[in-house]
């Protein structure tokens, strides 16, 4: 990124800006003896950015997630800004909310994730589920709206430190009532929301009682700006605030008007910082885990890098994976699907129940067809950059097919490390489908059947038509990465201010 910080110097000159997000843009791995390592967070709110709090300079506002980010707290007092280098030597200046673990658990393990996430990623089996009672209510009570008040006075307290003019960058939907607490507090803050995830359709957001998405869109719309990932997510979005709430919306120039202010809402699709991947992808610790890969990989390899969320379609993936043994016997002992995972979200039932069904669906597709020398399926759960990175290098394929998904960044990062012309096969309902599709194998996520077809066409693709996606792919990512991403929300906030 360096190329954009001039840039980002003279846009947010005068500002101090404070992304506020519910993760921290660092992990910490304390180690008994000594300090341990840091490495960047996972998932895609921290790779997008990571990018743009250290070309800007920001604080980053997160919460205290365990007892390693707690003792940081303690050792540097709380409410101060801590900087934190990570093993790629970039540095994070974050600031700490630090509910306690009850409130925490009620916020993000009983309201972000089960509750919100599943409304937005449409994961419900609506015959059964939500079922919602008197502990949803106290989960939002006591704990989301505690934590995002907490969130706003630490906002107002940052801002009041510097004597710079707050632009507030408020990440995603942990944080959803935030923004209208911090506008009665600091009027003259500038506040953009970005929302990585899918915006559903205003008939799905009823499943939530209308107390609760009434005081979402309104917290939402303290904002100046709400960013969503496509236009599909603005227009879904736009609907809500008409259907739901009987406000005035104008479609064509995108704004909701609300309180006597617009609010304007639009799609940033959100991208990678090529040229720091391009860096991570030469160092020694990639060359070596690629090494690794060269020892052990069979002549086609499949690929897939997720969190073990349900949203990522994992089990219908091996199934679709095995349908592709059955049909296509004269790919066994010669392709291996490769399953790098991250454990995630391990406190909420329906994560735990998730990882257990994916490790019996890929040890039972296994024993089907493994032979003494050959394990069809590769499934690994660890958190490893380097090794993900790797493996872009290597696949032949990559399969990225989530239920739904707000952008999927896998899929950019993999189509811009590749070096074997390796082909995307890619859901439909991916927010990145709107710029990869044209390039990519487009499938219905839940057929597995086409799924299958799909991995094979990949795999015995002639060369000349897998280069040629492979460099579309290329071109695609690289005229919008993150550069392009930053830049288009501030030129709007711009616009904006000079009105
Ligand atoms: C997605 C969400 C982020 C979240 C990330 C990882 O990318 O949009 O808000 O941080 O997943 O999930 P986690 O719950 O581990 O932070």
């Amino acid at each position: 990124m360096p190329g954009i910080q001039p840039y980002l110097r003279r846009m947010l000159h005068g500002w101090q800006t404070i992304v506020v997000a519910n993760r921290p843009p660092i992990d910490l791995h304390p180690e008994q003896s000594g300090p341990g390592r840091v490495t960047r967070g996972g998932g895609g709110l921290v790779t997008a950015m990571s990018a743009l709090a250290q070309a800007s300079g920001s604080i980053w506002v997160a919460a205290a997630r365990g007892t390693a980010d707690l003792e940081l707290v303690r050792s540097a007092g709380e409410d101060q800004v801590v900087e934190v280098t990570t093993q790629d030597q970039e540095t994070f200046r974050v600031v700490f909310v630090t509910p306690d673990h009850e409130t925490y658990e009620l916020y993000y393990n009983q309201i972000s994730n089960p509750l919100l996430w599943f409304v937005q990623h449409y994961l419900w089996d609506l015959g059964r589920e939500p079922i919602l009672d008197g502990r949803t209510w106290r989960a939002w009570r006591d704990g989301y709206q505690v934590v995002n008040q907490q969130f706003a006075d630490q906002v107002v307290r940052v801002a009041g430190r510097s004597r710079s003019r707050p632009l507030v960058l408020t990440q995603d939907y942990h944080l959803y009532l935030m923004p209208a607490m911090v506008r009665e507090r600091l009027p003259e803050a500038r506040l953009q929301h970005f929302i990585h995830i899918p915006w559903p359709t205003p008939q799905y957001w009823k499943v939530i009682p209308r107390a609760m998405r009434d005081g979402i869109m309104t917290g939402l719309l303290g904002n100046d700006v709400v960013g969503l990932q496509t236009s599909l997510d603005v227009r879904n979005f736009l609907m809500t605030c008409e259907e739901n709430l009987g406000l005035g919306v104008d479609h064509r120039q995108r704004i909701v008007f609300y309180e006597g202010r617009s609010v304007w809402v639009r799609a940033y699709p959100i991208s990678i910082d090529i040229a720091a991947l391009a860096k991570l992808a030469e160092s020694d610790a990639v060359l070596e885990q690629e090494r690794q890969i060269a020892s052990w990989r069979p002549e086609l390899l499949i690929l897939r890098v997720d969190r073990t969320d349900l949203s990522k379609n994992i089990v219908r993936g091996f199934l679709a994976y095995e349908r592709l043994l059955e049909t296509h016997p004269e790919l066994r002992s010669r392709v291996v699907f490769w399953a790098l995972l991250q454990r995630s979200r391990q406190d909420v039932d329906a994560y735990r129940a998730y990882l257990g069904a994916l490790v019996s669906a890929a040890a039972r597709v296994n024993r089907r067809f493994q032979t003494g020398s050959w394990l069809p399926i590769r499934l690994e759960v660890e958190e490893n950059m380097h090794k993900a990175v790797a493996a872009y290098k290597s696949y032949d394929a990559l399969l990225v097919n989530p239920i739904y998904d707000g952008m999927n960044l896998v899929a950019k990062e993999g189509v811009v490390c590749n070096t074997r012309d390796g082909v995307l096969v890619l859901s439909e309902n991916a927010g990145s489908y709107e710029e990869l599709g044209a390039h990519s194998l487009g499938i219905n996520p839940f057929d597995i059947d086409q799924t299958a077809e799909a991995l094979h066409t990949a795999l015995t693709m002639p060369r000349r038509y897998r280069s040629s996606r492979a460099r579309q792919l290329r071109q695609v990512v690289r005229r919008n990465d993150i550069s392009r991403w930053i830049s288009d929300q501030l030129q709007d906030l711009n616009d904006l201010l000079a009105q």
